[in-house]
């Protein structure tokens, strides 16, 4: 349900999707969200550094919940968790990784792009998930047209979108959330400007309550 505190969808109507080529970055960086008002970040395990810096934050940001992003094989989901990830989030989702991932003691988004795939996770008894790549797969209209014939799956849109579309998404009645790097970019992590970090994070916060939802 939406008021379940477990629910990954119901926290922050953004989650920050990182891509860190640093290390010294990861700890500034979920610094800088939180001061902006969003208290999760999700690291994508796209580069050598993720894991240690899901690590990192574990260690020196508790006010943050540490995610693990682009868990795309059953062996990742051990190795993120025992870094310290406190939720798992894959851009796809086969039979296998489901397992793992609803065995893992933490709560997680499978991905899903389809009706099809959609319903699979919902059979294997899970409502939320990601829907990735959001624009590409057929955006907010998308979206809109599973409401009616899945009532059932909540979705954390997330792939192209923007500050600009992230209110199309957040209005519809099956989104908790949406996803973006947009928070973090690379040439602000490059320039470790974290103010700039913060600032794009607390527009970010707003979004929700700006579209009266
Ligand atoms: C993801 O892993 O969810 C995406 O890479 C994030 O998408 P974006 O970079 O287009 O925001």
């Amino acid at each position: 349900s939406t008021s379940d505190r477990r629910s990954l969808l119901s926290l922050v109507p953004v989650v920050p999707v990182v891509v860190l080529d640093d290390l010294d970055h990861a700890v500034p960086v979920a610094r800088a969200l939180v001061t902006g008002g969003l208290p999760v970040i999700e690291l994508t395990l796209r580069t050598p550094v993720a894991l240690e810096a899901i690590a990192a934050i574990a260690a020196d940001v508790p006010e943050i919940l540490v995610g693990a992003g682009t868990v795309t094989s059953p062996a990742l989901v051990g190795r993120a968790v025992e870094a310290g990830a406190q939720f798992l989030v894959s851009p796809g989702t086969t039979p296998t990784l489901l397992r793992e991932m609803a065995g893992s003691g933490v709560p997680f988004l499978p991905g899903t792009a389809t009706v099809c795939e959609a319903m699979a996770v919902l059979e294997a008894g899970v409502t939320e998930m990601k829907f990735f790549p959001a624009e590409a797969s057929g955006g907010a209209a998308y979206l809109r047209s599973l409401a009616s014939p899945l009532p059932a799956a909540r979705f954390c849109p997330t792939g192209g979108i923007t500050a600009a579309t992230a209110p199309s998404y957040l209005a519809l009645t099956n989104v908790g959330c949406v996803g973006g790097s947009w928070l973090t970019p690379s040439d602000a992590l490059a320039a470790r400007d974290w103010e700039r970090v913060t600032a794009l994070a607390a527009e970010a916060a707003l979004i929700r309550s700006s579209t009266g939802l």
